[in-house]
């Protein structure tokens, strides 16, 4: 299993997640989050307004995924989130030890 957490603009997060169900994709978690990349956050549009602070708001995602589906997901969070713009985000994948579904005791890939 693959444990990927996406940081995305919060306006992309709709568009995502939308595309992220229709792979099949089971659950996932979203915060809000704050950051900044290569630019130190300078100068992004933000909802129309430009942000000149060092933290930028970001959307964050969170899913486990089975092998078979990681790049997958990968793949339509990178095309979906893309603007062309800086600040769009970043993809990172671990490697997932465990899961449990609490309410069955289910474990590995049938819990996700
Ligand atoms: N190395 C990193 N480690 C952890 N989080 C990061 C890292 N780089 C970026 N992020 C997160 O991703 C958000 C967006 O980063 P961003 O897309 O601006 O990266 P970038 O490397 O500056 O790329 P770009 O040049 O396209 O803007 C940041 O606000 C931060 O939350
Ligand atoms: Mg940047």
């Amino acid at each position: 299993m693959k444990f990927i957490i996406a940081i995305i603009k919060p306006f992309k997060l709709d568009e995502v997640r939308e595309a992220l169900s229709g792979l099949g994709v089971a659950g996932m978690t979203v915060s809000e989050v704050k950051g900044f990349g290569r630019q130190k956050g300078q100068t992004e549009i933000y909802r129309g307004a430009e942000y000149s602070t060092n933290m930028l708001p970001k959307v964050k995602l969170e899913i486990a995924a089975s092998d078979d589906m990681a790049a997958q997901i990968v793949e339509t969070i990178q095309q979906t989130a893309s603007t062309e713009a800086i600040g769009d985000g970043k993809i990172f994948v671990l490697d997932l030890a465990s899961a449990v579904r609490i309410r069955t005791g289910e474990s590995g890939e049938p819990a996700l």
